[in-house]
């Protein structure tokens, strides 16, 4: 019997051969926003080791919605032709790619964490912006968005994705977790807003709900959309995994087609009980609650344990980060240790054991 892991998943008209995805990281390595060789070798690497799926970094959708001084950028067509190469390796593994579209808000404009660290104008980065004039612990206090500034960046997230899917990418992703931008909107911590962007849950979710509106809208009808939310702040009174599944409800009704579901990043208070599998009962819940698909991510190393996750019912997918940075074939190890035989390129053949 095949594992759960390596049923096939249809979202729209993608067929992901195998639910290990690899999560979305962070190379800090772009120069001025543009992917190179690293990249190629980062990505291409994941792709040579079966994943069903991989989901490359936060790509900013304007200069100043990058985290880092690192990271790579859409924001204009030059930027997106640099990501084509590792398009076309991904695609010539036979393995799907996706992009995650992001806005690092008030925690970004960092300097490498490998030259210092530090972040603002001092440190080589710029002024942060939010949603208010408040701060993320140890960041410069970001100046609050004034609303006539809003549409502009819902509609550079429409530019980035209209970009992304002209170089080939076959998912998009958006950013709504780990306190980034439109994390910061949905958190009543974050977002003291009294306009219409602020305050009550409808005028919290408004921003990513315009954005996912404008994104949607310049997609193939074909191309399933992702959105990674961070289904609590772990904060008494902050975004919790109620008013995550409300909003799961809002995103299904306007076209999402799988929550990628983390948690946490929204502020330094947070009080995060880490452990295997810890943030598995939040897609779960969310699953159960609303139907739509989620892909469950966090200290998920171990195969066995991940099929049951599938076995459970508790996702669709599995997403794989730092075990994938140690070993970028996890997928093909995965199976092999469950037993499954996987494509794997030629080049490979002579490893297998299964
Ligand atoms: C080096 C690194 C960079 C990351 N960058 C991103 C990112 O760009 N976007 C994102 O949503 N999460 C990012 N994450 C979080 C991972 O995608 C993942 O959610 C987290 O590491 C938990 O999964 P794991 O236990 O399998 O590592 C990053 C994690 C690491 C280790």
């Amino acid at each position: 019997m095949t594992p759960a892991l390596f049923n096939p998943l249809e979202l729209r008209d993608l067929t992901l051969k195998n639910r290990i995805w690899i999560s979305p990281m962070c190379q800090y390595s772009a120069d001025e926003g543009r992917v190179g060789t690293w990249h190629l070798v980062h990505l291409g690497g994941f792709a040579t080791g079966g994943p069903g799926l991989i989901v490359a970094e936060a790509t900013a959708v304007v200069p100043e919605g990058r985290i880092s001084v690192g990271c790579p950028g859409l924001w204009n067509d030059e930027l997106a032709e640099a990501w084509r190469p590792v398009v076309d390796f991904v695609h010539s593994m036979g393995t799907p790619i996706g992009i995650q579209l992001a806005h690092a808000g008030r925690k970004g404009s960092r300097n490498l964490d490998w030259v210092g660290g530090g972040a603002g104008p001092e440190q080589g980065g710029w002024q942060v912006v939010g949603p208010s004039a408040n701060a993320y612990h140890g960041y410069p206090t970001a100046r609050a968005l004034e609303g006539h500034e809003l549409p502009f960046i819902v509609q550079a997230f429409a530019d980035a994705a209209r970009r992304a899917i002209s170089v080939g990418f076959d998912v998009l992703e958006l950013h709504a977790a780990h306190g980034y931008l439109l994390h910061q909107f949905l958190s009543p911590i974050s977002n003291q807003r009294t306009d219409e962007y602020g305050g009550s849950f409808d005028n919290r979710c408004r921003l990513l709900m315009e954005v996912v509106q404008a994104v949607r809208a310049v997609m193939p009808a074909g191309m399933p959309l992702f959105v990674r939310i961070s289904a609590t702040d772990w904060i008494e009174g902050g975004w919790d995994l109620d008013q995550s599944i409300k909003l799961a409800q809002l995103l299904q009704a306007e076209g999402v087609d799988l929550l990628d579901v983390s948690t946490a990043g929204l502020a330094h208070e947070q009080q995060v009980k880490v452990g295997p599998h810890y943030q598995v009962p939040f897609g779960a819940a969310i699953r159960r609650a609303t139907g739509i698909a989620t892909a469950s991510v966090g200290l998920i190393t171990d195969p066995q344990a991940a099929n049951s996750i599938l076995e459970d019912g508790d996702a669709d997918a599995v997403m794989i980060a730092r075990a994938a940075l140690r070993n970028p074939r996890w997928p093909y190890q995965a199976a092999e240790a469950l037993g499954y035989h996987l494509d794997i390129p030629d080049q490979l053949m002579r490893s297998r054991t299964v």
